[in-house]
């Protein structure tokens, strides 16, 4: 058999948070635990160690400060959705991570958004950043069921102007979309057959030409909370099987150790907003 070539689809640029005031303090998925310690040192070496690998595979990461007292703003996915220069501002399901959703819009006005060609809108409507809507090129992807709201699919069309592919969620340890799927490049993704129902795995099966099936295994540690440039995938080294599976197809992925950032139920992509210009 031939092997595919996948080809990087120019640099990238992203936003991060540092993990200053990371902790467990409250519980809004089934992965945090408050009564288990946190290394913070190490959560910041891990942090750092991701924004490193970023930086040496071409791509620009911008920083915004973290603020006392939101102990998740390092998830920086879940802070706005940016594409083609328009910004869809984040509205949070819990009380906890609300002040993070101005935090975020502020920074990318400050940087330019809003400003010349693009919109930046605020949501009435409940939703989590690019944690539940993820870009796919040809569509944006929708998650719901848990964190962001069905109804947030006209707004994305509207404001982005593409179809919109709503997907329902139905494990709880599996959240947020993008703990259950990874676009890898426009046509190409891998996902978690059983974090979502029967309708919208016939959705994923019509929409992307090719879908690797992750297995539980890799599932379990979020090794679908991956970033690709269409060539390399940067994801949690845990998930062996799933970067076996990734190499085979001819992806060259990138394995990065994030444990104590998954003690509050994350991965490499939810430290990771992309900045689509
Ligand atoms: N503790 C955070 C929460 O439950 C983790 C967010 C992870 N972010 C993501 N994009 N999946 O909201």
């Amino acid at each position: 058999m031939t092997q595919t070539t996948r080809t990087a689809t120019g640099p990238r640029t992203y936003l991060m948070c540092p993990p200053e005031y990371f902790a467990v303090e409250y519980v809004i998925n089934p992965w945090m635990h408050p009564d288990e310690p946190v290394d913070a040192g190490l959560a910041m070496d891990q942090w750092q160690r991701l924004h490193d690998v970023y930086t040496g595979l071409g791509h620009t990461v911008h920083t915004i400060p973290a603020l006392p007292g939101l102990p998740d703003m390092v998830f920086a996915a879940n802070g706005a959705t940016v594409i083609g220069g328009s910004v869809l501002g984040a509205r949070f399901r819990y009380a906890e991570r609300e002040p993070e959703a101005a935090a975020y819009l502020s920074w990318l006005r400050q940087h330019g958004y809003g400003r010349s060609g693009g919109e930046v809108r605020e949501s009435t409507v409940i939703n989590e950043g690019e944690g539940d809507l993820v870009f796919a090129g040809r569509a944006v992807l929708a998650g719901y069921g848990f964190r962001t709201d069905e109804a947030i699919a006209p707004v994305l069309a509207d404001l982005f102007g593409l179809p919109v592919i709503s997907l329902r969620l139905v494990d709880p340890r599996f959240y947020h979309l993008d703990t259950a799927l990874t676009v890898l490049s426009e046509d190409v993704a891998a996902y978690y057959p059983a974090a979502f129902d029967d309708a919208s795995r016939a959705a994923l099966a019509g929409h992307f030409a090719e879908l690797i099936e992750a297995k539980d295994e890799d599932a379990e540690v979020l090794g679908l909370n991956a970033i690709s440039d269409g060539q390399h995938v940067v994801l949690p080294k845990q998930a062996t099987g799933l970067t076996a599976q990734l190499a085979a197809a001819g992806f060259m992925p990138v394995g990065v150790d994030m444990s104590e950032l998954l003690k509050a139920g994350g991965g490499p992509k939810c430290c990771t907003l992309e900045l689509r210009y």
